[in-house]
């Protein structure tokens, strides 16, 4: 019985069986394979299969999308483990916690648009000089309107 448990922990999924056990459709599994999130090898028949790891790492792959996370820097932060071995709890921590901080700073700039938009309901002007969200960064504005820098004799110093 301990025999037949120790192959079967080493012996490599199938794409199927990886779709199967992780809830994830195979066309979403080459999905991840293009983008780097994921590794397989061929068989000689060529038919791709994984390491068991794979199903956490498709967990932390689910979990971080929820999240909102591009792939770009799921790819990236999957690269920093070692393949071919479990996404340990410690892995876990150190992702999660990337994530909180990300996650937070989304929020933040989330609340700050929501306020910004909240002066905006019930305007309607959308213009460059009185609207946050029509023109978020207007610090030349702030020394009066017009070109205010092609005429430098009627400007003051640019704020920075
Ligand atoms: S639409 Fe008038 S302040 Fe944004």
């Amino acid at each position: 019985m301990s025999t037949i448990k120790s192959i079967n922990r080493h012996q490599p999924l199938s794409v199927g069986e990886v779709s199967r056990r992780s809830g994830v459709a195979v066309s979403a599994l080459h999905f991840y394979e293009q983008k780097g999130l994921i590794h397989s090898w061929r068989t000689n028949g060529n038919q791709r299969r994984y390491h068991r790891d794979i199903l956490r790492r498709i967990a932390v792959i689910k979990v971080a999308q929820r999240l909102g996370i591009p792939l770009s820097d799921i790819a990236g932060a999957l690269e920093t483990l070692p393949e071919g071995r479990t996404v340990t709890a410690e892995d876990w921590q150190q992702l999660s916690n990337r994530w909180r901080a990300d996650l937070d700073d989304r929020i933040d700039k989330l609340t700050r648009l929501r306020d910004q938009l909240t002066d905006c309901i019930g305007c309607g002007c959308l213009s460059v000089e009185a609207c946050r969200l029509r023109n978020p960064s207007d610090t030349l504005g702030e020394n009066g309107s017009g070109p205010r820098l092609l005429d430098p004799d009627e400007s003051p110093p640019v704020k920075r």
